[in-house]
C-alpha cells in the first residue's frame, strides 16, 4: 500500500510586490505530494455552518485558506488535529483515510481546494460508522 505524508502545512511560494501579493502552485513542484486533477473552492458559507464531514479513500487534497480563516479538523480514528488556515500563501496537506470536518468559517472567507483526483462519489466516505470500521481495521494491520 503507498505511504502517505501525515497532514502538513507547506508553504507556497509567496511573490510579495507593491501592487499586492501573488502566490501560485503547479504540478512538479516538489512541494506538493500529488498532482492536481481538480480544483473546487467554497464560499458565502453562513455563520456557524459546517463543511466537510466525510472521508477519501484515495484523494489527497491541498486546502488553502484564500481569504478569510477557518478551522480544519482531522480524525484519523484514533486521534484528532485542528489545524486553522488563515494565510492565502500556506496550504494544509491532507492524506486518504481521514475524517475532515471544516468549521469556524470567517465571514467572507474561500475554502480553495486542490485535488489528486476528478470528483468521484466513490472515493467518499460520508457515512461516519463506515469511517470508523474501516480505520479500526486499517489501525489493527498496522499493530
Ligand atoms: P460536499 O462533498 O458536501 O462538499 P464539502 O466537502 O465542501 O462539504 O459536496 C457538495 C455537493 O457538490 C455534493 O452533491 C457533491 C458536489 N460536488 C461536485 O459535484 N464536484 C466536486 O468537485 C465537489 C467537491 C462536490
Amino acid at each position: 500500500m503507498e505511504k502517505y505524508s501525515e497532514p502538513h502545512i507547506i508553504d507556497l511560494p509567496c511573490i510579495r510586490d507593491p501592487r499586492g501579493n501573488l502566490t501560485f502552485v503547479q504540478n512538479g513542484d516538489s512541494r506538493l505530494p500529488f498532482d492536481i486533477a481538480r480544483v473546487y473552492w467554497t464560499y458565502d458559507v453562513p455563520a456557524g455552518e459546517e463543511r466537510g464531514s466525510h472521508a477519501h479513500h484515495q484523494g489527497q487534497e491541498l486546502i488553502v485558506a484564500l481569504s478569510g480563516s477557518f478551522n480544519v479538523e482531522l480524525f484519523d480514528g484514533v486521534a484528532t488535529r485542528t489545524f486553522t488556515l488563515n494565510r492565502p500563501f500556506q496550504g494544509l496537506y491532507v492524506p486518504p483515510g481521514l475524517w475532515r470536518t471544516l468549521d469556524n468559517f470567517s465571514s467572507g472567507s474561500v475554502c480553495m481546494v486542490l485535488t489528486s483526483v476528478p470528483y468521484d462519489e466513490a472515493d467518499y466516505i460520508r457515512d461516519y460508522d463506515e469511517f470508523i470500521a474501516l480505520s479500526l481495521g486499517k489501525n489493527k494491520d498496522k499493530e
